[in-house]
């Protein structure tokens, strides 16, 4: 009956001058966990939903899956107050997004709703969800340096315009308060936010005392805390980035800071899971390794007189593992990554950046030769002597045995506090390589 019904409207179509479709609504027959399943409603894989809740209130959801004439559904928000036979009105068009210089100095959840309380947001530009993707052999190479406004990273670790970094941390070792500084310190013309899946409390403590009114006045936040539904905290991770596309279409630079990217495949696992996806690796679904880099590639670069996004995804290395799937899978996509260490963090070095561990991909393509061999030297020594700490430590080893030992063991306490930086501090590019020949001499 209804596959005839739709026949005859579409052959009405093909007479009429403006084509009208019928809406066919579902119901909800199921729930399971956080998956609604309904009958009746022709959508499509990432098709939005309206479920009717209670009491004229509706709320969104997407299509994640089917079997036979089973719709799956994920909710943007809670479910309670779905009762059985509750009706699903599928949505037409891709979900608009505000979008726009009003955007600045505001705090959006995943639907792009106001978080801070100052009122409404009206713009009067309007982006889609699904952005076109960029085709690889047009965008643009990346050859500037960005001024990140971080002495160590500026000099020994510098990153391109365009490139995608990780910052690989356990928890509290200083990644949030790093970002916060990145966002106050650089140089790029804008800053967008991602805040994905932390505790709703670090929401706040991130906006009120790490990015304080300086930083937030530079910058569009997005945030999804860890109790929002799973579906939420995709939304926010695809918004953030598409946030960041419009104005790199507009020609800015903007550097976008993903906190956290671990958070974002977990909540990706969460929803293939509980479709019925068989995890694989570590309880993650395959479908998650491959979000990961459509995520991912959509920052970088323009085309030719585009801007660039920057890049920053955090990466949580629990209990300080390296080997977990998501690091692995993220090293492997990423041009760069910066590893933060607890040992240094708990010796109150901070930013706790172990210049060994971390490598920027692009920086021989993007700094002088000059620039360069300094850093490499750096580097060298620095290497040089933690592998031997521990005799020097014991007063094991004596001066004049190893002239390389000797001239690190010299110039350590310089590079130590080179590589510190104090919270209110910005050092420019310049600056943080002048910085770097004082210290070497
Ligand atoms: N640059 C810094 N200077 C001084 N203390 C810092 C610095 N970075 C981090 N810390 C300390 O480390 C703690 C945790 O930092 P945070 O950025 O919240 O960690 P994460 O986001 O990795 O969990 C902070 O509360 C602060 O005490
Ligand atoms: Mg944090």
């Amino acid at each position: 009956m209804t596959s005839e019904l739709v026949s005859r409207i579409s052959k009405l179509n093909s007479i009429s001058e403006s084509p009208v479709f019928p809406v066919m609504e579902g119901k909800v027959t199921r729930i399971v966990g956080l998956t609604m399943e309904a009958v009746g409603c022709h959508v499509a894989l990432g098709d939005r939903c309206s479920v009717y809740v209670k009491e004229g209130k509706w709320i969104e959801s997407e299509v994640v899956g089917f079997t036979d004439n089973l719709t799956y559904l994920m909710p943007t928000e809670t479910i309670d107050g779905i009762s059985p036979g509750a009706r699903v009105k599928p949505l037409t068009g891709d979900g608009m997004m505000p979008v726009g210089p009003e955007l600045l100095g505001r705090v959006v959840n995943g639907l792009g709703k106001p978080l801070d309380g100052k009122g409404p947001i009206k713009t009067k530009d309007t982006i889609g969800l699904q952005g076109g993707l960029i085709n690889p052999l047009k965008r643009q190479p990346i050859t500037e340096t960005l001024d990140v406004g971080i002495k160590a990273i500026n000099s020994l670790l510098s990153v391109g315009k365009g490139q995608r970094l990780g910052l690989f941390a356990g928890s509290g070792v200083g990644k949030s308060i790093l970002l916060g500084m990145m966002t106050r310190f650089t140089e790029a013309d804008i800053t967008i936010v991602g805040l994905i899946g932390e505790r709703g409390r670090e929401v706040k403590e991130f906006i009120e005392q790490i990015l304080g009114t300086e930083g937030l006045e530079r910058s569009v936040v997005v945030a999804s805390p860890a109790d929002d539904s799973a579906l939420m905290r995709l939304r926010a991770a695809t918004l953030t980035t598409r946030i960041a596309e419009y104005y790199r279409d507009q020609g800015k630079n903007v550097l976008l800071l993903m906190d956290s990217l671990t958070r974002y495949a977990q909540a990706q696992r969460e929803i293939a899971l509980s479709v019925g996806e068989p995890p694989a690796t570590k309880g993650y679904p395959p479908s998650v390794f491959s979000k990961l880099p459509q995520l991912i590639e959509r920052a970088g670069n323009g085309e030719q007189g585009g801007g660039s996004i920057t890049a920053f995804y955090t990466v949580l290395t629990e209990g300080d593992d390296q080997q977990d799937p998501i690091a692995d899978a993220s090293r492997a996509i990423l041009d760069g990554h910066i590893v933060l260490s607890r040992q240094l963090a708990e010796e109150g070095h901070y930013p706790a950046i172990d210049i060994e561990a971390s490598i920027s991909r692009v920086m021989p393509h993007i700094v002088s030769e000059a620039h360069l061999s300094g850093a490499l030297r750096v580097k060298q020594l620095y290497s040089k002597y933690q592998q031997n700490q521990d005799l020097i430590a014991v007063g094991a080893y004596s001066k004049g045995t190893d002239s390389e030992i000797d001239q690190a063991m010299e110039l350590m306490p310089e590079i130590k506090a080179f590589l510190q930086q104090s919270l209110q501090e910005k050092f420019t590019i310049e600056e943080s390589l002048e910085a770097l020949v004082k210290a070497m001499t």
